[in-house]
């Protein structure tokens, strides 16, 4: 019999957001997984620090974020494989996932690879876009309101197009494209209507309106809200 791979959102990063589920799953696995970009801390590890088990065994797969896919795709391959060796032993493995795990999550390439031939299951989390909402006190949509989801890694011509004809969004992955996205918005007559909030939930949150932001960009971890209703 081999093991199941659970894939666990924490949440967007206080640890009182994270599932009854996920706080069980996690409190009790001898053996915990999670992604190190670039070798560095994992964001999932250390919204769940509070409830690792000590005695557990850690698989930390390093991804080398880059332009380029190949080193990335390198990467999943052979987390997948460490993580694939504990599950043919029988050994269920717990896979920590920041927010959500099918939300923009790395762990959709790591369950590409291993669904067809291990048990998986997925625990959804407390995604950045609830949490942001929340945190900002702005609902995201009512009635038959429609609400995107634009990644600020689209082409400019592309977050214009779907900015210009949307009631409300949530542009995540801002990081350095912040110049780009102030610029759509600038265009679209939209900055009044825009809010950036970085690590949402984390004590470290910041909030501010993107008019009075003048850097050139945001930490990985922010959003930025649009809502046109004031
Ligand atoms: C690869 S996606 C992962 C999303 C995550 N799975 C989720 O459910 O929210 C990463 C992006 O989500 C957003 N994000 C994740 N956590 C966040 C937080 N605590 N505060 C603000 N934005 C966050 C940022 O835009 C970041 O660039």
């Amino acid at each position: 019999m081999s093991g199941t791979l659970y894939g666990v959102g924490v949440g967007p990063g206080d640890p009182e957001l994270m599932t009854v589920k996920a706080w069980r799953l996690i409190s009790s696995a001898k053996v915990i997984a999670y992604l190190a970009a670039n070798g560095g801390e994992s964001t999932a590890r250390g919204i769940a620090a509070p409830f690792i088990d000590p005695d557990s065994e850690e698989i930390a797969i390093d991804i080398p974020m880059r332009v380029e896919r190949e080193p990335a795709q390198a990467g999943y391959d052979a987390g997948s494989a460490q993580i694939a060796e504990q599950l043919a032993k029988g050994t269920d493995v717990v896979f920590l996932c920041e927010g959500d795990p099918f939300f923009y999550g790395s762990f959709i390439y790591i369950f590409a690879r291993l669904s067809g031939t291990y048990p998986i299951v997925v625990v959804p989390g407390v995604t950045s876009l609830t949490a942001a909402a929340a945190e900002l006190r702005q609902p995201l949509a009512e009635r038959d309101g429609i609400i995107k989801v634009l990644p600020a890694t689209l082409e400019e011509a592309d977050l214009r197009r779907e900015l210009q004809n949307s009631q409300a969004a949530a542009i995540i992955k801002v990081g350095r494209h912040l110049p780009k996205v102030k610029s759509v918005l600038t265009s679209l007559d939209l900055m009044a209507h825009a809010t950036a909030i970085e690590y949402a939930t984390q004590p470290r949150q910041r909030i501010r309106k993107l008019e009075e932001i003048a850097d050139d960009s945001l930490p990985y971890f922010s959003l930025i809200q649009v809502n046109r209703k004031p």
